[in-house]
């Protein structure tokens, strides 16, 4: 296994660079993981709050938990690790940040080219006419929230709102997904960070990298099914660890 001195020159010499990251880089900011000590799955059961089942029985139930998820996120700020990638994304020609979080801290914190595989909180969808639109208003007026666009016959459309977030049992943007298997097959050096790499098709991105050539570096709070099959592996904080790695102005 190489060490962080191997794996910052790895990424300082890379020009193709992708980077995986899940809710532990987010832990930090003080928004919920959902596995491990303290995780959102130990104390809610996904069936039901983040499946089409449970939104068709009860969608004020879920709403309820989103407005409150979105509500913990816009009094969060991003971290030392979400401005460490952003750093790493301004000096490396080509670099893509896949991310399975739907808080937006990575945006925050000036990252550009940035795949959502899950969605986005802000994000609100009509279960009626389709349409969709950003809403960052805490916490929402009405739950469940109504469709306000106005139909030709210029009625409201009044469907139902739903998060704009991909929720057990659907599929992920096939053109993030496309996008993001892109990135990992062209990837130097693919940077896994904070996630748990049980949920597919993510976690297995790191393998289809490595599988092409690239090195893949791993940063995570505990060991997971990945650490094993790395080149690098570094157990701790991604908001102490990433500065390290990242560190400003360093090359090959
Ligand atoms: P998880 O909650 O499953 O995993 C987060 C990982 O981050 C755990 O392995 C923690 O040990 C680690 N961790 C915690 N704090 C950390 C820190 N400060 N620095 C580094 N690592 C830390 O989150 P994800 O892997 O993102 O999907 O979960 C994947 C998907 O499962 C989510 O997108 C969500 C969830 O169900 C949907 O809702 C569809």
């Amino acid at each position: 296994m190489a060490d962080l001195e191997s794996a910052r020159r790895w990424l300082a010499g890379a020009e193709r660079i992708a980077v995986l990251t899940g809710a532990g880089i987010s832990a930090e900011s003080g928004v919920p993981i959902f596995r491990g000590p303290g995780g959102l799955w130990r104390q809610y059961r996904p069936e039901d709050l983040a499946t089409p089942g449970a939104f068709a029985r009860d969608p004020r139930l879920v709403w309820e938990w989103y407005d409150w998820r979105r509500s913990v996120v816009a009094q969060a700020e991003p971290n030392a690790g979400h401005l460490a990638l952003a750093e790493l994304e301004r000096r490396t020609k080509d670099f893509t940040l896949i991310t399975q979080n739907v808080d937006g801290l990575h945006e925050r914190a000036g990252s550009r080219r940035v795949l959502k595989l899950h969605g986005d909180l802000w994000t609100l969808r009509c279960t009626g006419c389709g349409a969709e639109r950003v809403d960052g208003t805490v916490p929402l007026p009405e739950l469940p929230p109504r469709c306000a666009l106005r139909l030709r016959s210029g009625q409201a459309c009044g469907g139902l709102l739903r998060p704009g977030v991909v929720w057990f049992g659907e599929s992920l943007p096939a053109d993030a997904l496309e996008q993001a298997m892109a990135a990992a097959a062209r990837a130097q050096v693919f940077l896994v960070v904070g996630t748990s790499a049980v949920v597919q098709p993510a976690a297995s991105l790191p393998l289809m990298a490595r599988q092409a050539g690239a090195r893949v570096v791993e940063i995570n709070a505990e060991p997971t099914p990945l650490t094993e099959l790395v080149d690098a592996s570094f157990l701790g904080k991604s908001g102490e660890l990433l500065p390290r790695l990242v560190e400003a102005g360093v090359r090959a």
